[in-house]
This record gives structure tokens, sequence and C-alpha cells, in this order.
């Protein structure tokens, strides 16, 4: 590898390179347990917000020196987009080398954001769910629902997913393709209920709204169930998220950051973040009767922890274009 040049890695380069789930799970449980030791670097994301509204543009800056791993994901979330045959989440990626800080790659964020949220809810759940659990609902057929699957099925012996949809026509292509991609029972909700009480595991992924539509009532989540919140707490009713034994997050200094801008106004204690569950500092789900819930806000340090595998991978596989310096 020269100096005077970079990997250029599009989507599609990303998609061909082929790294799997059990791979990211692998190297982010590494990166938890670094973070919760202290061995990890990640200030707090500066985001700017062109054309107002919802619309922004984050910039996730993290190094992982146990993953020889720095750089940073400058990712866009625009909620316009989709009504404009545009993606709602759009990003970058620069992939710097730790020995000399030149940069090695510029990537495609798109394919590792779905991917390692994903992941970072199945190592919560490793900590906060059943092991035996095996029913999972998933509220919102989109991206996060479906690398979700992907995800807690390297961990848990899934055998049934009930998938609920406000869009008729995105839940019944969720049904088939998750059915045929896994092998797995898939089964359409008639309403939000159906895929929260029964499960084993719950995860909601529809938009984030704030204030929160809290659709989800105390009551629901079955007792020794586990949730994980990818869309903050747009989903629960604050009596439901206080109905919980435990309730974690993947960073507390940006749980607190997102709190100060308005979200989780009414929640449970902390109980631990992710760092601190995979070092053992705080323990996780004691028994069997607990409801446990995770709200992962998605770490610059989960990108970095999957940024090396793809630029190691598309360099052995001769993947992607070099592109002068
Ligand atoms: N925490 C993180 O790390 C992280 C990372 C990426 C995305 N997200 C969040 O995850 C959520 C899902 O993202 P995505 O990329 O999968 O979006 P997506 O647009 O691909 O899918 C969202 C789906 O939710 C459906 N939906 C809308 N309202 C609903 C409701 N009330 N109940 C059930 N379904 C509903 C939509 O029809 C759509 O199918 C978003 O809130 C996004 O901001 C979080």
């Amino acid at each position: 590898m020269g100096e005077n040049r970079l990997l250029y890695l599009s989507y599609q380069d990303i998609v061909d390179i082929d790294l799997s789930m059990p791979e990211i799970i692998e190297a982010m449980q590494k990166m938890f347990r670094a973070k919760g030791e202290g061995r990890t670097e990640m200030p707090p994301k500066p985001g700017i917000h062109p054309g107002g509204g919802d619309n922004f543009i984050h910039a996730m800056p993290a190094s992982i020196p146990d993953l020889e791993s720095a750089g940073i994901k400058w990712v866009s979330g625009f909620p316009e987009n989709p009504a404009k045959g545009l993606p709602y989440i759009s990003g970058l990626l620069i992939f710097n080398d730790v020995h000399t800080g030149l940069p090695l790659a510029v990537m495609d964020g798109v394919w590792m954001t779905a991917k390692r949220t994903g992941a970072a809810s199945a190592i919560s759940a490793r900590h906060l769910a059943r092991p035996e659990s095996s029913v999972m609902g998933i509220l919102g057929c989109g991206v996060q629902g479906r690398s979700h699957v992907e995800a807690l099925k390297v961990l848990f012996p899934l055998k049934k997913v009930v998938a609920y949809d406000v869009n008729p026509a995105a839940q019944e292509q969720y049904v088939t393709e998750i059915s045929r991609s896994h092998d797995l029972e898939v089964i359409p909700a008639k309403g939000p209920r159906e895929a929260v009480s029964g499960c084993d595991i719950v995860v909601t992924a529809g938009p984030m709204m704030n204030p929160p539509h809290a659709t989800i009532q105390p009551g629901w989540l079955d007792e020794g169930a586990f949730a994980s919140l990818v869309d903050y707490d747009s989903y629960w009713q604050p009596a439901a998220m206080h109905a919980t034994d435990i309730f974690c997050t993947d960073d507390t200094n940006q749980f607190r950051t997102a709190q100060q801008a308005g979200y989780f106004k009414d929640i449970p204690d902390l109980h631990a973040d992710l760092g601190e569950l995979a070092t053992g500092q705080k323990p996780g789900r004691q028994t069997p009767a607990e409801r446990t819930m995770t709200a992962n806000l998605g770490l610059a340090l989960d990108d970095m922890a999957v940024a090396p595998l793809l630029y190691r991978k598309a360099v052995e596989k001769g993947i992607g274009t070099w592109l002068p310096l």
C-alpha cells in the first residue's frame, strides 16, 4: 500500500466485500470491552442542520487503538428524502492510518450504519436478554428491522419473528423476504401490541419522533423480555419504560447529550452502558423474570470497529478504486 494513495469503496464495493455479521459482532465486542476499560477515544459528535427542521449532518470521529482504527464518519439524515426517492441516511467514512494519520480509505457509510446498529443491539441482548430467547417482535419493517433479525439470529436461537409496520406493503415485503432469506417463521402483526406481547426480544425501529408517539403501553412487554429502542424513546409510553427492571444505553455521555437535546425526558435511571456491561463492571440480567431495555444511540466507535475489517478485506480481495492523494 503506497502512502500517496487511498482506497475508495462505494456502497456496491462494500456489499461485494461480503463481511459477515459474526465478524462485525466480534469486532464490536472487542471495541466495547476496550471502551469499558478506557482505551478508546470518542468526543461528542458535532452537527449542522442545513435547511433546518429535522435535517442533520453529524461528524462522528473515534479511535480504537486495540483495533488499530481511527477515523470519522460524516453522516446525514434528511427526513424529506424518501419522498424524493432518495435515502434518508447517507454518509462517508474516512479511515486513517493510526501510525501516520494519513487517510487510507474513503468508504460509503450506509451499509455499516445498518449492520453495526443491529450488531450493537445483539451485544446488548447478550447481556440483557434470556439466552433461550426465540421469539422476536419487530416494529418498523425497514433497514433496521432487517439488520436486527440478521444480528440477533447470530447470538440467539430465534425461531419466530412477529413483524409490524404502519405501511402494509412494507410489512408484506418484509414477511416474504425475511422468511425466505432466514430459516424463520415470520408472522405479520395486525397491530403493534402483537409485536410486543408474547415476544422474548422486541425491537422498535420506526421513525424517530420528538415528542414521541408513545404507542407501547405498560403491561405489553412480557415478564422476562428484552427490548431494544433503536428509534430512541419514540415508541414507548414513559410508564412502559419505567415498568422495566434495567434500563441501559451504549454510551452514558452521549445519552446525557441526547437528553440535553430534548430526548428521553421521562425514563428510568440508567443502569449501565455497554462498555460497563461488556467488562462486567455492572451486571446485566440477573433473573429470568426481569424486564430489560436498552436505548443504544449509535456510536462513532461502532463504525470505527467495522471500518478496518472492510478496508483489510477490500485490499485482500482487490475490491475498490485507488485514488491519488
Ligand atoms: N440508534 C441507532 O444507532 C440508529 C442507527 C440508524 C437508524 N436509527 C433509527 O432507526 C429507525 C429506523 O431506521 P431505518 O433506517 O430502518 O428506517 P426505514 O425508513 O428503512 O424503516 C422504517 C420503517 O418504519 C415504518 N413505520 C413508520 N411509522 C411506524 C410505526 N409507527 N410503527 C411501525 N412502523 C412504522 C415505515 O413504514 C418503514 O417501513 C429510525 O428511527 C432511525 O433514525 C437508529
